[in-house]
């Protein structure tokens, strides 16, 4: 099963394309992912990528584009892959239509109220890429799996989250009708506990 899990920052869509990827056994394909992982390994594309990402602006097109054609080709991707967070414009989904087939598109949607209080409260590791929120973390301030450090994101701060919302709403929220006109789209409302979410996740996915 090829698939996109599609929303604003915070949805959810790295929380959730980890269950189903352990539940599938299908690679979860995150752009951003990859992106920090670029800027950690200071390689060019990390370096190019860096402004954009900590604004919350979007990477350039070709840039990402490029990099999501060639993962694609790796073996781990043959019986499928979730996409997350990418596409992320009109023109990356007419790119991603030459090299794909998608099967579904998931729409994770809730409030803006609910995105904030997520990610100003996400702490990640950037050894093992764990991902929390303050509130189950009880004052613990290392990784669980592997007891590095945790940090808050660059892009997590109050000023570039609302950013992250105005580009969300103004280039991809617009991806939304154009998959519905193509009679991919499911939507996912994604407003309750992880474990609430992911359930109406495989319901989707007629999985349940
Ligand atoms: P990216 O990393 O994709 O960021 P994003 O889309 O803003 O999404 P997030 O990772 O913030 O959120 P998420 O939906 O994965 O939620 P998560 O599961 O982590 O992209 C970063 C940047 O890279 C972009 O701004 C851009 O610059 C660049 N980029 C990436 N792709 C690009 C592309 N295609 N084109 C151009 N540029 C691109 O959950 C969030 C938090 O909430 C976590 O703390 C989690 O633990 C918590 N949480 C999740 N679900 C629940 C729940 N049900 N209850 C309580 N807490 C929850």
């Amino acid at each position: 099963m090829n698939l996109i899990f599609l929303g604003p920052p915070g949805a959810g869509k790295g929380t959730h394309a980890q269950l189903l990827m352990r539940d599938l056994g299908i690679p979860q394909i995150s752009t951003g992912d990859m992106l920090r992982q670029a800027m950690k390994d200071g390689t060019p594309l990390g370096l190019s990528a860096k402004a954009y990402v900590e604004k919350g602006e979007l990477v350039p097109d070709e840039v990402v584009i490029g990099i999501v054609k060639e993962r694609l080709q790796a073996p781990d991707c043959q019986k499928g892959y979730i996409l997350d967070g990418f596409p992320r414009t009109v023109k990356q989904a007419e790119a991603l239509a030459q090299f794909a087939k998608i099967d579904v598109v998931l729409n994770l949607a809730l409030s803006d109220e609910i995105i904030i209080n997520r990610l100003s409260g996400r702490r990640v590791c950037l050894k093992c890429g764990a991902t929390y929120h303050i509130s189950a973390l009880n004052g613990r301030e290392d990784c669980e799996k592997c007891g590095d450090k945790l940090v808050q994101r660059k892009d997590d701060s109050a000023e570039t989250i609302q950013n992250r919302l105005n580009v969300y709403a103004a280039q991809t929220a617009p991806l939304i009708d154009y998959y519905q006109e193509k009679g991919l789209l499911r939507t996912v409302k994604c407003e309750s506990t992880v474990e609430e979410n992911y359930r109406a996740v495989r319901r989707a996915l007629e999985l349940a």
